[in-house]
């Protein structure tokens, strides 16, 4: 059977896959992808030579850019020496990369668990504090996405999570700062976080301490809104971990590697977790790669008890080889300092400036080159543009400026009634203001549904 969509495109990528693909999260017959070609630095096209500016770093992965020659050459050299390799043996691609990751977290993490992608990434963390406490329980916040695997997918919060219930035992939500929308009815920055902090203290008491082994939180939020933690919740959630011996799980799957402007987001507030989860940034997606930093005291539970998990492809030396290669990359070409220049001197003036002028944005947020534009019917009320999870009509609006941006040369990031700046961290100055100007042009089509 298949199910075709119409479409101007009528290649034989399109054909097959719109008879043979299954896409991730998607009604199947629905569907209408851009068939993609080519991509070069911060833009890709399709086969009739559309281009965009990929505002989304696809999955926001692409951190590095696309196609960047050393990167590709290091996935060459590693594929002409050795492809593949047993988990259980040694290998240089992969005790380097491990190294290196290991060198840019904190000082007590020093053993890295590899992964092909985030959710196995989350996956491991929390089966390594459960084998590390010997507890069950993990918290997690609503506001959150940890990837589509059983214990993944009821960490996370957004409605993702709906389809795959009950999922996993022993998953308590809580609900973490987000100052513009205040579960806690704060007015400030400061306030917010000192309500985050006692209702999470008042969670791990009516849950019982001694049965939590994990808190997982993405350090900075990413799909459910590039939620920025006020000064001091970090902290605070580390000193309510402390006391109880529970375990600290930093998700930086999008946070990490550069995109706050950062090698892991929580150094921008100088706390360290117990584990952290990585993947997308690490290198950039070239080859599928994740994985889990362990602290020294939780890779001593296991050293001398088996830890029970493992991935036939952990450590798998043509991606450890293009992590290698990608963090060199970065030190050399400055890749930190550019995301931090990019939102200090470019993105944050110029999307505060857009939220003077268009009636329709709420707030805008972010950090590095990690940014939200959220979208209102109504300043006052804050009313988003779409209702929480909106789709069909009910999300037209946000339909509209997708559609707006694309037709103007700029793929965006949309999510509810959001639209995210998360564009590679190499991307230029100039392009950078290229799809400013673009996304600024576009807010002005959705401005009329706007009080
Ligand atoms: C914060 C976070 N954690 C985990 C994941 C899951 O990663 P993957 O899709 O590689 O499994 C994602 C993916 O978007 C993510 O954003």
């Amino acid at each position: 059977m298949t199910s075709v969509t119409s479409s101007v495109d009528t290649s034989a990528a399109y054909r097959d896959d719109r008879a043979h693909v299954f896409h991730s999260w998607s009604a199947q017959a629905l569907l209408d992808p851009v068939v993609v070609a080519g991509a070069s630095g911060s833009r890709f096209w399709d086969e009739a030579g559309n281009s965009w500016l990929d505002f989304s770093s696809q999955l926001v992965n692409v951190n590095i850019g696309h196609q960047h020659p050393k990167l590709v050459a290091a996935i060459k050299e590693q594929a002409d020496k050795l492809c593949t390799v047993a988990p259980i043996h040694a290998n240089d691609a992969r005790s380097e990369a491990a190294r290196l990751i290991a060198e840019l977290a904190p000082a007590d993490l020093n053993k890295v668990f590899f992964t092909n992608g985030g959710a196995e990434a989350t996956e491991n963390a929390i089966r390594m504090a459960r084998g590390h406490t010997g507890r069950l329980k993990v918290l997690t916040t609503y506001r959150s996405y940890h990837g589509s695997t059983n214990g993944a997918i009821t960490m996370t919060g957004d409605p993702r999570r709906w389809g795959s219930e009950p999922g996993m035992p022993g998953v308590v939500k809580f609900w973490g700062p987000y100052p513009y929308r205040s579960a806690f009815h704060a007015t400030s920055e400061a306030e917010e976080s000192e309500r985050a902090l006692s209702h999470l203290a008042d969670v791990i008491m009516v849950e019982g301490g001694h049965t939590i082994a994990a808190i997982v939180l993405e350090t900075v939020v990413g799909t459910n809104g590039v939620l920025v933690p006020p000064d001091g919740y970090l902290q605070g959630v580390r000193d309510l971990c402390d006391e109880h011996g529970i375990v600290m799980i930093a998700d930086e799957v999008m946070c990490g590697f550069g995109r706050c402007g950062e090698w892991f987001a929580f150094d921008r507030w100088g706390v360290a977790p117990d584990l952290i989860a990585f993947a997308k940034g690490v290198n950039s997606g070239y080859v599928p790669l994740g994985g889990v930093v362990i602290s020294d005291a939780i890779a001593d539970t296991f050293a001398t008890k088996a830890y029970q998990g493992g991935l036939t492809y952990s450590g798998h030396p043509l991606a450890c080889a293009s992590a290698v290669a990608s963090i060199g990359i970065f030190k050399e070409e400055g890749i930190i300092d550019h995301a931090r220049h990019l939102g200090d001197d470019i993105v944050g003036p110029a999307l505060a400036d857009m939220a003077t002028r268009h009636p329709s944005v709420g707030e805008v947020r972010g950090l590095g080159v990690f940014w939200a534009i959220e979208l209102v019917r109504d300043r006052a009320t804050r009313e988003p543009l779409v209702p929480y999870n909106a789709s069909g009509p009910a999300a037209a609006p946000m339909g509209e400026f997708a559609a707006a941006c694309k037709a103007r040369g700029l793929w965006p990031f949309t999510h509810f009634n959001r639209t995210h700046v998360v564009p590679p961290l190499t991307i230029s100055d100039d392009e950078m203001r290229e799809g400013l100007a673009i996304i600024d042009e576009c807010l002005s089509v959705v401005d009329h549904y706007a009080a």
